[in-house]
C-alpha cells in the first residue's frame, strides 16, 4: 500500500514512517516549517528503505493533487500541523490558516483524487477538563486556545464528511503525551525552535543547555501538587498507527495513551534515576491553559485494535536521554 504522511518529517510522522516502511511504500509531504531534510535521510538509514519526499505545503492544492495522483496513494496519515499552545494564542490566524486551511485543502484534493482512507493526528487536548481518565465518549470542546480549537474543529469537519460519505474510512487518533525516541538515537523530538514540551526541556536541563527547568505550578489537586499527564512512548504510539491503519472501517475514534498518569516531579525523578543525571528545576507559576490532569482510558483501542502501550516511563526517559546525547556527538 502507498501511504502519504503529511508532516512526515516531524516527530510523530517520522517514527510512524519507520514502522510503516516495513510493509508499505511511504511518501512524505512536509513544508519543513518544524523539521529538516536530515530526518528523511535518517528514516532511510534506520529502515534501509527508500522514502519519497516532497518539500511542499499541504495548502498548495495543485502540488498536493499532483503528488496524490503520481504516487497512487491509498491512505493518508495527516500529521502536518502547528502544535504550540502558547504560540497559537499569540498567532491565532496562522494556526487557523495552517491547521484548518490545511485540512480543508487536503480533504478536497483527497475527494477529487478518490482516496478513501484518512487518519488524523488529534490530541487529548480536545477533551474538556477532567480529573478522571477520559474515554472516547467523554465531553470534548476545549476552547482554551486556538490550537485546541483547531483539533476540535477538524474532528467536527471529519464527522460531517463521514456522515455524507459512508464509503470513506476515517480514523481519528487522540494522542496523549508522546515522549521518548527511536532506540537508534537518530530520531526523536527535535523541534526547530525553542521546545515547549516537557521532555525535550528536561533533557536540556540535564545536559546543561538550559540552567534549569521551570515546573509550572505545584498547587494542583494532585499527589505532589504538579500536573499529571499520560506519557506514552513514541514507538508504542507508532505501533498503534499500524493497527489503526490495518483496521480501518467507517468512522472511528481512538485514544492512544497508557492509562497511567505521572506528575511533573515524578517524571523528573524518573529521568534522573534512569539516566543517573541531575535535572535542575525550579517551581514557577502555572502555565495558562494547563489542566491539572490528563489521563487516558485506552480500553477501546485495546478491545478493537488489540493495541496496548508496553514501554515504561523508565524506557521513555532512557530513550529521550540517548537521543539528546547522540545529538551532541
Ligand atoms: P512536529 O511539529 O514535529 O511535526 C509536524 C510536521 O508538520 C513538521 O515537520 C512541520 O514542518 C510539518 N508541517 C506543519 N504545517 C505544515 C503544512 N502546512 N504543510 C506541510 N507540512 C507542514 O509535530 P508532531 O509532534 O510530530 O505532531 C504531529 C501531529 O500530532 C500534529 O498534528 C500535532 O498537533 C499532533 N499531536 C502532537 C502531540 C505531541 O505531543 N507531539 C500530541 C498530540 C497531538
Ligand atoms: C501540550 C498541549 C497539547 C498538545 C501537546 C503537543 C496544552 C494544554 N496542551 O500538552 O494540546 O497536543 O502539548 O504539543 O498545552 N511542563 C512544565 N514545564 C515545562 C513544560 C511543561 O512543568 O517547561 C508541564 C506542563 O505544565 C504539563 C506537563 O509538563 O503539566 C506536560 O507539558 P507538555 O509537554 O507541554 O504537554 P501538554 O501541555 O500536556
Amino acid at each position: 500500500m502507498a501511504i502519504l504522511i503529511t508532516g512526515g518529517a516531524g516527530y510523530i510522522g517520522s517514527h510512524v514512517a519507520i514502522n510503516l516502511l516495513q510493509d508499505n511504500e511511504v511518501v512524505i509531504v512536509d513544508n519543513l516549517s518544524n523539521s529538516d531534510t536530515s530526518i528523511i535521510e535518517k528514516i532511510q538509514k534506520i529502515t534501509n528503505k527508500p522514502v519519497k519526499f516532497y518539500k511542499a505545503d499541504i495548502r498548495d492544492k495543485n502540488k498536493l493533487k499532483e503528488i496524490l495522483e503520481t504516487n497512487n496513494i491509498e491512505t493518508i496519515l495527516h500529521c502536518a500541523a502547528l502544535k504550540s499552545v502558547e504560540e497559537s494564542i499569540e498567532k491565532p490566524l496562522e494556526y487557523y490558516d495552517n491547521n484548518i486551511g490545511g485540512i480543508i485543502t487536503l480533504l478536497q484534493v483527497m475527494q477529487e483524487v478518490g482516496v478513501k482512507n484518512f487518519i488524523f493526528s488529534s490530541s487529548a487536548t480536545v477533551y474538556s477538563e477532567s480529573l478522571e481518565p477520559v474515554n472516547e465518549e467523554s465531553k470534548i470542546g476545549n476552547s482554551s486556545n486556538p490550537y485546541a480549537v483547531t483539533k476540535v474543529m477538524t474532528e467536527e469537519i471529519l464527522k460531517d464528511l463521514a456522515r455524507v460519505n459512508p464509503d470513506l474510512n476515517i480514523t481519528i487518533l487522540r494522542y496523549f503525551n508522546p515522549i521518548g525516541a527511536h532506540e537508534s538515537g537518530l530520531l526523536g523530538d527535535n523541534p526547530k525552535f525553542v521546545p515547549t514540551n516537557l521532555l525535550p526541556l528536561v533533557a536540556k536541563a540535564a545536559s546543561g543547555e538550559i540552567d534549569s527547568l521551570n515546573v509550572f505550578g505545584d498547587d494542583y489537586p494532585t499527589r505532589d501538587g504538579t500536573a499529571i499527564r499520560d506519557y506514552i512512548h513514541i514507538m508504542d504510539l507508532s505501533d498503534g498507527h499500524i493497527l489503526a491503519i490495518n483496521n480501518m472501517n467507517g468512522f472511528k475514534i481512538y485514544n492512544f495513551g497508557t492509562g497511567t498518569g505521572s506528575t511533573v516531579l515524578e517524571v523528573i525523578k524518573e529521568f534522573e534515576k534512569a539516566n543517573n543525571v541531575k535535572v535542575p528545576y525550579k517551581i514557577v507559576g502555572r502555565r495558562k491553559g494547563d489542566f491539572p490532569v490528563s489521563v487516558c482510558d485506552a480500553t477501546k483501542a485495546q478491545e478493537e485494535l488489540g493495541w496496548k502501550a508496553k514501554k515504561t516511563l523508565t524506557q521513555m526517559c532512557k530513550d529521550t536521554w540517548n537521543f539528546e546525547k547522540s545529538k551532541q556527538n
